[in-house]
């Protein structure tokens, strides 16, 4: 049976358990849209209308990629985007390329509250490799749910924050393979090699749910009568991305986004007393993500290092890194040979950068690696990133920070370029400061001694 029939088939189951006395269950048509979860669930609902995982294929730039993806491949990208973009317009049948997502019901597109509650199986690691058991049950972490009329449920350690497996759930769907064999997002398998995936080191596992499902405030987790105090888990998933249309609880993504790269990176500001030339070293530690940072889309992102050297007069004898809003990354990097980009770069054939998934042959990685153990006597411990710049004079004062854009201005002119991208969508992509990373030495204060978070 295909996964559309399938549905249909167990549309009809819940009529027949009704007649047999058990309450009047949401039929899975109702079961996947997510406006159905909102009487009972509205703070899970709420957050989730937010997040990218709702935004996922209404996202413009999304679109322009995978129109101008289907057209250069003669349509032999077919449903390799939305297979995880709008992966429930897939299983119904709703779409086979999305290039008609305009005729979509929004109910099917994006990552769907049906879409995560009925997995049963993940067979694969990359992909989208999930099996949904259609069945009308919805799968949670709970272990004594409240019957209610609104559906079954049971327990699901893919489900489960606290158990290793429910990583795979989400990062099977969070490491791409393109058709041509490449490796382009990695985050699943950054966060297995990291020391967050170790079962064995007391304390180390942490599961991407987490980190980013944080459930520390007490509440019900449904609208409905006999429900106990529980720990609801946050929806709203803030990475580095937002939308770019007017979208539901931007506020909240952003504050989400700011709190969560404020302290994912530990900066260290020295003097460099060992080199011969004049020279400062800007150390970057990646305390807590789970994996790379940037990680995912790292071929998109652009994270870079703002440093700026001056005289005892204020004025500037070395800078960095300064990017003008609107200004692309790639523009300063071309006169700017000190510069230090935390990214991925996407190659085709002949080596040269490729913005788009299907050109990319090699990927090129210059990333912020997570931790890989927690013993501070094994050499790997220390895994933090320098990079020594070299000034041609003293300085009196020097400031380094670190900026992020959720996607490279040269990538959206690109899209501009070919047509498939309205160029008012520009204007629309934020820089994000990573705040935590600021740090500022002066040799009045400081001297020969580096600076860090606490000498501020
Ligand atoms: C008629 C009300 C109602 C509707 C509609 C409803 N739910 Fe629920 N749901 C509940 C109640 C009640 C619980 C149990 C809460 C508890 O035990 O604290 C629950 C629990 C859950 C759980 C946890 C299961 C577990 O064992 O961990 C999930 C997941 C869930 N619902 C998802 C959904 C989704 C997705 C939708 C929309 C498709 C939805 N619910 C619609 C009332 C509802
Ligand atoms: C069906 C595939 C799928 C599954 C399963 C899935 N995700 Fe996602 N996730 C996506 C897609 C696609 C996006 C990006 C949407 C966009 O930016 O257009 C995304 C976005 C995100 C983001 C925001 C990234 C950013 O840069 O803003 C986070 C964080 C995230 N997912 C975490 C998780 C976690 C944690 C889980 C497991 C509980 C999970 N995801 C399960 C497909 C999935
Ligand atoms: C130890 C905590 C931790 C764990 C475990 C973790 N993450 Fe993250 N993750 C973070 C932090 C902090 C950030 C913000 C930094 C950033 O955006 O790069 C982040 C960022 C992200 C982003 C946005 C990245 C980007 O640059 O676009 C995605 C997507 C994501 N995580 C998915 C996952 C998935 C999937 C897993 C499990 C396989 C996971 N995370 C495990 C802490 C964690
Ligand atoms: C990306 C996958 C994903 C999506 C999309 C998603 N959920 Fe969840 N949800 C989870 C996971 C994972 C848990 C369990 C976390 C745990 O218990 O450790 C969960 C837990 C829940 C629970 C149990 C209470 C709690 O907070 O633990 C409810 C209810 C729920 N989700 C409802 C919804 C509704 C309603 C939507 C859509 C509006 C939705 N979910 C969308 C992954 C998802
Ligand atoms: C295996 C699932 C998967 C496939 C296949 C996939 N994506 Fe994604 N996509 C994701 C996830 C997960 C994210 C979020 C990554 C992150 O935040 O780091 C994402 C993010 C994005 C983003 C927003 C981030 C950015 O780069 O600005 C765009 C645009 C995008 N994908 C386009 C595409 C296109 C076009 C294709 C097909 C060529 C595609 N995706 C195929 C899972 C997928």
């Amino acid at each position: 049976m295909t996964s559309s029939t399938r549905i249909l088939a167990l549309a009809l189951l819940p009529a027949l358990v009704a007649a047999c006395g058990e309450p009047d269950y949401l039929p899975v048509e109702e079961l996947i849209k997510p406006e159905s979860c909102e009487s009972c669930h509205p703070q899970h609902f709420e957050e989730w209308s937010g997040s990218m995982h709702a935004y996922a294929a209404d996202d413009p730039v999304f679109l322009a990629m995978n129109a101008r993806g289907q057209e250069e491949t003669d349509g032999e990208l077919g449903d390799f985007c939305v297979q995880c973009h709008a992966p429930m317009a897939v299983r119904t049948g709703a779409t086979t390329d999305g290039l008609n997502l305009d005729d979509v019901p929004q109910h099917l597109k994006g990552v769907t509250c049906y879409f995560c509650h009925s997995v049963v199986a993940v067979e694969g690691t990359h992909n989208n490799p999930l099996t949904l058991a259609d069945d009308g049950v919805m799968r949670g972490g709970i272990r004594d749910p409240v019957s209610n009329d609104g559906h079954r449920m049971a327990y699901s350690p893919l489900h489960d924050r606290e158990s290793t497996e429910s990583s795979a759930l989400c990062g099977s769907c969070h490491d791409i393979v393109t058709p041509a064999g490449v490796a382009i997002e990695r985050t699943f398998r950054e966060w297995k090699e990291s020391v967050f995936a170790r079962e064995d080191i007391p304390g180390a596992h942490l599961s991407c749910g987490k980190c980013h499902m944080i459930g520390d405030r007490e509440g019900t987790v449904a609208d409905y009568d006999g429900v106990p105090l529980r720990k609801p888990k946050d929806h709203s998933f803030p990475g580095v991305d937002v939308a770019l249309t007017p979208w539901p609880e931007k506020p909240a993504q952003l504050a989400g986004i700011e709190r969560d790269l404020f302290g994912a990176v530990n900066p260290i500001l020295c003097p460099d007393s060992s080199s011969s030339t004049l020279g400062f070293i800007y150390s970057l530690d990646n305390v807590f993500a789970g994996h790379m940072l940037p990680s995912g889309a790292a071929q998109d992102r652009r994270a870079w290092v703002e440093f700026i050297a001056y005289d005892d007069r204020d004025q500037i004898i070395f800078s960095s890194g300064v990017v003008a809003d609107g200004q692309a990354v790639a523009e300063v990097a071309a006169q700017d040979p000190q510069l230090w980009q935390i990214r991925d770069y996407g190659l085709d054939e002949s080596g040269d950068i490729a913005h788009m998934f299907w050109d990319v042959r090699q990927v090129k990685s210059e990333l912020l690696p997570p931790a890989v153990t927690n013993d501070p006597s094994d050499p790997a411990f220390y895994h933090a990133v320098e990079k020594a710049y070299i000034l041609a004079q003293n300085p009196a004062r020097v400031t380094a920070r670190m900026h992020m854009r959720p996607i490279g201005l040269d990538v959206i002119d690109d899209l501009i370029a070919s047509g498939h991208l309205e160029a008012k969508y520009r204007d629309e992509i934020v820089t994000f400061t990573l705040t935590g990373t600021e740090l500022e030495w002066r040799l009045a204060d400081h001297g020969q001694n580096c600076v860090d978070r606490t000498s501020q």
